[in-house]
């Protein structure tokens, strides 16, 4: 018997990939809806060598709430969603400068992003299915400098999202509290159960690195805006340089600071969040998934070109918009409550992302090296 059943929305993306594995792992099925917008179905393929089982899938859109309907109808086992399905923070296609593509197209980031999440709420309650595990974003918080101590960030900074790429996210956050708060209000107040109604709002740093056996990891279908997918295009001669955007901060090197955690640490973080909410009950909770370690871009250009063995070559530009000085957590809640903690340094990840990209140029449009797959079967 399965622990669990869970819908994962985006599960062949990035994160969401990684997550399944977590969950497969750990004695769970899974159902995976994705519209393949930037991820390729290989990634199942590659789910199963790791775990060996596979997950169901799905091609649908997340704003078809008929569609959601229809999974939820053939999977009555579902009790839980873990939300990544999105527009994810990329460059604007054909922009000349570091724009940012939500502020290029906010209505599509708009439509999907929050619009995607309205479609799964209504279908979650018309089936009712009662947990919601949400992907969302340290840049929720904006500029935490702006107010004094909240760097490293704690969960109760105040939200103030810079683009409308985290304008998007931070709804979202309103939009599944406000919801899971009135189902429970409302059925208390008709003596019913409540307490099955739960959300948690998972707040990630950088996630960054790859599967330590090679053969999974990030595929981006565009230009990354994320500092090491793009140093790993670098490294591998599909990109001549790398743009540091500012040298102008206030920090130890005038780049900005970012809290980078390993991408099984983050999968990791979305199982124990679910396993809390089907264990405790707690309503919606806010949890910080990050390291508590900072990092600047010139610190993380120094390690990833340690382990690729050879100096990568950059270039200060100015300051991307939006941009802000330094996104560290204070990851003490997740700590405590969820006894969660990361477990994989920055260093570790460059090491394990290097190993994917160097083996893997085409992404999951090659397949990998015979020795790797070799490693995974006999493991
Ligand atoms: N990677 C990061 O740095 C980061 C940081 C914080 C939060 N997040 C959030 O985590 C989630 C996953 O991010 P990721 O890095 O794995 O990105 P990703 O692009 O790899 O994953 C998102 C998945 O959603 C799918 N998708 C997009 N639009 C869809 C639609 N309309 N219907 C159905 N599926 C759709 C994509 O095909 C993709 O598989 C996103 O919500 C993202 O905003 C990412």
């Amino acid at each position: 018997m399965p622990v669990g059943t869970v819908l994962v929305t985006g599960g062949t993306g990035y994160i969401g990939s990684f997550t399944t594995l977590a969950l497969l792992d750990a004695g769970y099925d899974v159902v995976i809806v994705d519209s393949l917008y930037n991820s390729s179905k290989v990634a199942l393929d590659r789910i199963e060598l790791l775990a060996g089982r596979r997950p169901d899938f799905y091609q649908i859109d997340i704003t078809d709430e008929k569609a959601l309907d229809e999974v939820f109808a053939k999977h009555p086992a579902i009790d839980s969603v873990i939300h990544f399905a999105a527009l994810k923070a990329s460059f604007a296609p054909h922009s000349f400068s570091a724009v940012g593509e939500s502020s290029v197209i906010p209505l599509e980031y708009y439509r999907v992003n929050v619009g995607g999440s309205i479609a799964l709420l209504q279908s979650m309650s018309r089936n009712n299915v009662t947990n919601i595990v949400f992907s969302s974003s340290a840049t929720v918080y904006g500029d935490a400098t702006r107010f004094p101590n909240m760097i490293p960030i704690p969960e109760h900074c105040p939200i103030g999202p810079t683009n409308t790429y985290g304008r998007t996210k931070s709804m979202i956050e309103d939009v599944i509290s406000d919801y899971i708060n009135a189902q429970r209000n409302n059925l208390e107040k008709e003596g019913k159960p409540f307490q099955q109604w739960n959300g948690a709002l998972l707040r990630y740093f950088n996630p960054c690195g790859a599967h330590p056996s090679g053969i999974m990891g990030e595929d981006p279908q565009g230009i990354p805006f994320n500092l090491l997918p793009l140093l790993g295009q670098v490294a591998t001669g599909q990109r001549e340089k790398l743009l540091v955007y500012g040298e102008d901060y206030p920090s130890r090197d005038g780049t900005a600071i970012r809290d980078y955690i390993h991408v099984v640490d983050l999968a990791r973080g979305h199982l124990v969040a679910l396993n809390y909410l089907r264990a405790n009950q707690p309503g919606v909770k806010a949890w910080n998934l990050g390291s508590g370690r900072g990092s600047t871009v010139f610190e993380i250009i120094k390690a990833f070109s340690a382990v690729v063995g050879r100096d990568l070559k950059y270039e200060v530009v100015a300051r991307r918009a939006g941009d802000v000085l330094d996104l560290t957590a204070n990851p003490t809640l997740a700590n405590t409550e969820l006894n969660w903690k990361t477990e994989l340094t920055m260093e570790k990840a460059c090491e394990d992302l290097w190993r994917w990209v160097s083996n893997n140029p085409q992404g999951y449009r090659q397949e990998p090296p015979a020795e790797l797959l070799a490693a995974v079967k006999k493991a």
